[in-house]
């Protein structure tokens, strides 16, 4: 494929780390040969799969007031100074933590919400969820991919309420949906707070690809919930779990 991205916002680099607990057919390569995020595939279990997430105003995501996909010119995120754009290339369901750093990317979180997306005929995109402003910052989501027959339907943001920050002192809860840490706490911000506020994104994938093979991430997803998968991932449990007590 080959239309060209229509984004040229800053690219934010992203961290992707894959979860060694989900076993890989020693078969399963990527075999996805589309690398940008605003072009259409369909993908099989063992593919990487491409998607963005923009970060910018919550207005900046409509236009006439429906939510278009930030590939769509008509917002012309391109141009706007507030927008930031990350990439990230996962592999199709495995359970991933993405991060964006919010030390080395602080702009992300001046617009104030973000949108996964994907696609172009077939586009899909997230509803915007809120990253931060200047008194609170959200770092710990949880996104879907929810596939049909390898094709991607929707992207949506996953809550689990207040549940994985109850009783923290660092933290609020902002209108009984969200875990959000005072901006004053974090060390980002250059406010001598001693809280690492990179954001971080764990990934689950559900549907089928395009062979029917069902894809399960899921599921494991929903049985880990109890817990918190950044505390799975030792090389980031110091800078992003052993601040937030104890969950283990
Ligand atoms: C905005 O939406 C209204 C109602 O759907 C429609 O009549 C109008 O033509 C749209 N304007 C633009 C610029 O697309
Ligand atoms: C973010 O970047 C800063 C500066 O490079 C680094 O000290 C910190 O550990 C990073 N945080 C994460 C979660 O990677
Ligand atoms: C920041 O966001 C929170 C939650 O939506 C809101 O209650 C607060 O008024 C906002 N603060 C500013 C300065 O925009």
């Amino acid at each position: 494929m080959r239309v060209a991205m229509e984004m040229a916002m800053a690219v934010a680099m992203a961290v992707v780390v894959a979860l060694g607990m989900v076993a890989t057919p020693a078969e399963a390569g990527d075999n996805n040969r589309v690398f940008q995020p605003c072009a259409d595939t369909k993908i099989q279990r063992g593919d990487g799969f491409t998607f963005g997430i923009a970060f910018s105003t919550r207005d900046s995501f409509f236009f006439n007031q429906t939510q278009l996909s930030p590939c769509d010119s008509r917002l012309a995120l391109a141009s706007n100074a507030n927008a930031q754009l990350a990439l990230f290339r996962p592999k199709v369901d495995e359970i991933s933590l993405l991060t964006v750093n919010t030390t080395v990317y602080p702009a992300v979180t001046n617009g104030g919400f973000m949108v996964a997306f994907a696609g172009r005929k077939y586009a899909a995109r997230s509803l915007p969820a809120f990253v931060g402003n200047s008194s609170y910052i959200v770092t710990s989501f949880t996104l879907v991919l929810e596939f049909q027959k390898g094709r991607l339907q929707n992207l949506y943001w996953k809550r689990d309420g207040c549940a994985s920050c109850s009783g923290k002192s660092n933290f609020v809860c902002l209108n009984k949906l969200e875990c959000a840490i005072k901006t004053s706490s974090c060390k980002n911000a250059n406010q001598g707070g001693s809280v690492d506020c990179s954001i971080g994104i764990q990934l689950a994938f559900s549907g089928t690809d395009e062979h029917d093979a069902v894809l399960n991430s899921w599921y494991e997803v929903s049985n880990l919930q109890q817990y918190s998968l950044y505390g799975l991932y030792s090389n980031l449990r110091d800078s992003l779990t052993s601040q937030y007590n104890k969950i283990f």
